[in-house]
């Protein structure tokens, strides 16, 4: 009788111990239920706050950039083409804090609208969506002209609309600045120097193109827009300007340009492979994206016609950028050598004796000052790149 009782009340105690588990994860499961159907609560009132917040912001007089009031006779009128591009973008700020009435014309292609957003609205800016291969009526004192994909992948998009952007696009602008009596600055670049057979790369040098490569709507492209700067200059007395620019890299490259900079950031950055087409041998020289801006606007308001070399001297093999980057990161990126790229040129150097002479023009951001700013700016642009895939990912 004692046993079956000892059995009996082991038996009640598991039963109401079981009884209680129970209990208690149903009311666990409903706590957590109610938890989560707050937070949705929550994050409901949490987005309308936001958004109404936003529609406070659109209201409240936008902030601006502090900018120098000029007066009517040295406020010029500037036309910036690409002005939504890497460099074009920096090349506006400068001159719209230096006080000039700024319009920009853009057709997005690899430009992007929040390289500008901070001027939006601001009394002398203005942005205009248009291809320049089309004709623009505008009537300006000033014309940069840096319309043009700039890297390979970019520029071998769509290598037809590259040499018309380069061609009918720089007929559209000489033609404007023949209509309204604007001075022009081209920008041109170090590829018309093709895969060089002279090395520092003067302007005496007519270079080594390969008419019919890949690169070659690029390259070729840009000779022609030079030979159609002269010929307006000769032909219509047309102010013209010539600058050949070397690689330039700082905030706002694209994330995705393909170029070497951009690559070895975003490797390193994520601790992926660092990757080096072909023998790691080859040449380039970096400048920072305000010393060229520097030099584009001395250029712009020089006396001097001819082409003028914007670059900076110092040359390193990709194998000594790829440690560069390695070491101001961080991080285990393996630095691994692969196939080399077609017409890739083997070394660019620029000689800057006549950018010295004419303007009194030399890079002054050493490389390192320089990339990390520019590794700063990947960071930023690679977390929000992730918490967007994230909130995709969500929804
Ligand atoms: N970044 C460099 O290292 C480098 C070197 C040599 C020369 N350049 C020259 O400097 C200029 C700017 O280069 P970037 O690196 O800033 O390139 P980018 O691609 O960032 O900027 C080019 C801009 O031109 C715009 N654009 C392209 N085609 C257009 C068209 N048909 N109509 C209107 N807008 C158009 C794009 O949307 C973009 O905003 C280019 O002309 C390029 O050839 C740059």
């Amino acid at each position: 009788m004692r046993v079956l009782g000892f059995i009996f009340s082991v038996l009640l105690f598991a039963v109401v111990l079981s009884f209680k588990l129970l209990a208690d994860a149903v009311e666990n499961s409903r706590i957590h239920t109610r938890n989560n159907s707050e937070i949705m609560l929550l994050n409901k009132k949490i987005e309308s706050l936001v958004s109404q917040v936003n529609k406070l912001k659109d209201l409240s007089p936008k902030k601006f950039p502090k900018v120098k009031e000029l007066s009517y006779l040295s406020k010029k009128r500037i036309l910036v083409t690409g002005g939504a591009g890497f460099v074009a973008s920096h090349l506006v700020d400068r001159l719209m804090s230096q006080g000039h009435e700024v319009t920009v014309v853009d057709n997005f292609f690899t430009g992007s609208k929040k390289n500008i957003e901070h001027w939006i609205g601001h009394k002398n800016f203005e942005l205009i969506r248009h291809d320049i291969i089309n004709p623009l009526y505008v009537e300006v004192d000033q014309i940069y002209h840096l319309a043009s994909p700039a890297s390979p992948p970019h520029y071998m998009f769509n290598p037809v609309k590259t040499i018309k952007t380069n061609t009918i696009g720089t007929i559209n602008m000489l033609g404007l600045a023949r209509r309204v009596g604007a001075r022009v600055l081209i920008a041109s670049t170090s590829e018309v120097y093709g895969n060089p057979l002279v090395h520092p790369q003067n302007e005496d040098y007519w270079g080594h193109v390969n008419p019919i490569g890949p690169r070659s709507c690029y390259d070729e492209g840009k000779r022609v827009a030079e030979s159609l700067s002269y010929a307006y200059a000769k032909q219509e007395n047309v102010e013209v300007r010539v600058a050949r620019i070397f690689n330039t890299y700082g905030p706002r490259m694209h994330l995705n340009d393909g170029r070497v900079v951009s690559n070895f950031i975003q490797q390193a950055l994520q601790n992926h492979t660092i990757t080096i087409y072909g023998s790691g041998k080859q040449t380039r020289s970096f400048q920072y994206v305000s010393d060229l801006v520097d030099g584009l606007i001395l250029l712009m308001n020089s006396n001097y016609s001819l082409p003028i070399n914007l670059g900076n001297p110092e040359e390193y093999t990709i194998e000594q950028f790829a440690s560069v980057i390695k070491d101001i990161v961080g991080g285990v990126s393996p630095i691994v050598k692969q196939t080399g790229v077609q017409d890739d040129p083997q070394r660019r150097k620029p000689d800057i004796k006549r950018a010295k002479l004419y303007l009194g023009w030399s890079p002054k951001v050493p490389l390192n000052v320089g990339l990390k700013e520019t590794i700063k700016y990947f960071e930023n642009e690679l977390i929000k790149e992730n918490a967007k895939e994230i909130s995709l990912k969500d929804d």
